[in-house]
């Protein structure tokens, strides 16, 4: 396994202090949906490491150019897509502009967010295929104001195939984001669970990789591989990418064997390793259902605020 990357935040930036603790008044005022605050237990963090400081974020002057994040680990059911609308639903809260970006053929960001991908007239995929296509006519906002989705369908994985022949293949989802770009302030790619042609392009227009792991045993032995295909797109196509974070997900702190996968993973990743920890409940899968982010469908529950807590850090960073 490659060793982690340096610190990625200095001391400066945590002394900061553009903004202050989130007083409990400003959490209360967050309202609706049902809450599971009282059942589960809150505020973990990764063993053996004190919390660390992170500002509440301030209000922008003005918009863009986004950052991109490419939202990737090529184990399956790792939580990538529901981090993905829910970082994204938490950053709009904070009054960012988010483009959620579906790279997935399955189409579950999509179907999370209640768009139906199979009556979908135009998708991803015809904006990479077709030259009278423009972005616009495919991004569509989502019922979380100041956030958008480009949707897919299983369309995509045509696409796939089809972009083999292509010359800059890999530089394919680059180019189709490139007119958005000064629009919004961060722009997430929900990746298939794959490290294909797709993810490929993800990461090589990707200011930074966020990789959730679900903390099981079995999930550390895919992240050399993805550490690997990491760095070989550093090396080949896209010298500016970088880590961004570790996300811990499905984590219940009710089991050993949990504890044990986090802790080997602070081990491996250190600083790497977000402080927000998202643990394992049925809220999320309703959240799918309702097609809603936690953020709005249970707005006060330990998930909805850990995902706040991970926008927070990932605004830090
Ligand atoms: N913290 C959590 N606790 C419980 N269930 C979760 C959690 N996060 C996600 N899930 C559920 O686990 C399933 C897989 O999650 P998700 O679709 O986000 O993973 P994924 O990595 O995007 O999967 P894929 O690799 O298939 O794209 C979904 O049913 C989702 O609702
Ligand atoms: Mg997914």
């Amino acid at each position: 396994m490659s060793n982690p990357q340096p610190v990625l935040w200095s001391s400066d930036e945590q002394a900061d202090g553009r903004a202050s603790e989130e007083s409990p008044e400003q959490g209360r005022r967050r309202s609706g949906g049902g809450s599971d605050a009282a059942t589960e237990p809150s505020g973990e963090v990764p063993p053996g490491r004190p919390r660390r400081h992170v500002p509440v974020p301030g209000p922008l002057d003005g918009h863009g150019p986004a950052t991109v994040l490419a939202m990737c680990n090529q184990k399956g059911g790792v939580g990538k897509t529901t981090s993905t609308i829910n970082l994204g639903a938490a950053l709009a809260e904070y009054g960012r502009r988010v483009l959620l970006v579906d790279f997935d053929p399955q189409g579950a960001l999509s179907v999370g967010l209640g768009v139906q991908p199979h009556q979908l007239e135009t998708t991803i995929y015809n904006l990479i295929m077709e030259r009278n296509t423009t972005i616009d006519d495919v991004i569509r906002p989502t019922s979380v104001e100041g956030m958008d989705l480009l949707p897919s369908n299983i369309d995509l994985s045509a696409a796939e195939v089809q972009l083999v022949t292509e010359v800059g293949r890999e530089q394919t989802l680059g180019r189709t984001i490139a007119p958005v770009l000064d629009r919004y302030d961060y722009v997430l790619v929900d990746c298939q669970p794959s490290l294909g042609l797709l993810t490929v392009n993800a990461l090589a227009c990707a200011d930074g990789v966020l990789i959730p792991l679900e903390c099981e045993f079995f999930s550390l032995r895919g992240v050399a591989l993805l550490m690997d295909t990491i760095e070989k797109v550093q090396d080949r196509l896209n010298p500016k990418l970088e880590i961004t974070g570790i996300l811990a997900t499905m984590y219940d702190p009710r089991t050993l064997h949990t504890r044990e996968v986090m802790t080997r993973v602070v081990e491996a990743f250190g600083e790497l390793v977000f402080d927000a920890v998202i643990n394992r409940t049925v809220r999320f899968p309703e959240t799918t259902v309702a097609g809603e982010p936690i953020t709005r469908w249970a707005s006060r529950s330990t998930g909805a605020e850990a995902y706040r807590a991970l926008a927070r850090e990932v605004i830090a960073r």
